[in-house]
């Protein structure tokens, strides 16, 4: 991973940071006050599965190409790993996500690869504005020394943005493990509750337990939706 980090930064360096500093964003910086609709951010994308273009990506060295792809084989296996706990966890079956995110050809992986370079004016513009990601898992590889990188607590979907920082640049490396573009994607049915319930079945059972545990009730209710009758006696 610091080979990854080190060999991105040299890329950045040697690739896109004239290029950035020349751009129309940071050209404007100082005379346009607070910037609402551009990113402080360098950055490119890689695609890896179910076609990998970083041969394509021709001002990448050879060098980087080759530990990108080692990295990647190992997050995907990170990934499918993480898939399965949480079907564990959810009390599905193990390869419920990985099958879901499969569609006709596996998992759609890519990488953004982006560089917040270091900014004079931080409080005119955002490294990346105030977002939430799409898609399945994200593993995310980032800078241990600049940071910038913010959450907001205890929101599902979690709100987050990075802030463009005065005393260095940040990288980050976020490879998105998603699912294939004609997958179809729904909760998994185990999950859906109630489900498939006659609503004067539900209105009864919630007679009867209207005072007691409501996780207990829901419990109860995903037992009736299997066809466990015995549950509401
Ligand atoms: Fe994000």
């Amino acid at each position: 991973m610091d080979k990854l980090k080190l060999l991105t930064k040299m890329h950045y360096e040697e690739n896109m940071k004239d290029s950035f500093y020349n751009s129309e964003t940071a050209k404007s910086l100082d005379n346009n006050g607070y910037i609402t609709k551009k990113d402080w951010e360098s950055t490119f994308f890689i695609s890896h599965r179910p076609n990998s273009n970083i041969n394509d990506l021709t001002t990448l060295s050879q060098d980087l190409r080759k530990t990108m792809e080692e990295y990647i084989g190992q997050l995907i296996k990170l990934a499918e790993r993480i898939s399965v706990l949480m079907c564990e966890n959810l009390g599905i079956e193990k390869s419920h996500i990985i099958e879901a995110f499969s569609g006709s050809n596996g998992p759609s992986v890519g990488t953004k690869v982006a560089m917040y370079p270091h900014c004079a004016h931080p409080e005119l513009i955002r490294g990346l504005r105030e977002h939430t990601d799409a898609g399945g898992i994200v593993l995310l590889l980032q800078d241990d020394q600049v940071l910038g990188l913010e959450f907001l607590k205890d929101v599902e979907s979690t709100l987050h943005r990075v802030m463009a920082m005065k005393d260095g640049d940040r990288l980050s490396i976020a490879t998105f493990y998603n699912p294939f573009g004609d997958a179809t994607i729904s909760p998994a049915s185990e999950l859906l509750l109630p489900s498939h319930v006659r609503f004067q079945d539900y209105l009864d059972h919630y007679t009867k337990t209207k005072f007691d545990d409501k996780g207990l009730r829901f419990l109860s209710l995903k037992n009736m939706a299997n066809g466990n009758q015995d549950i509401l006696k």
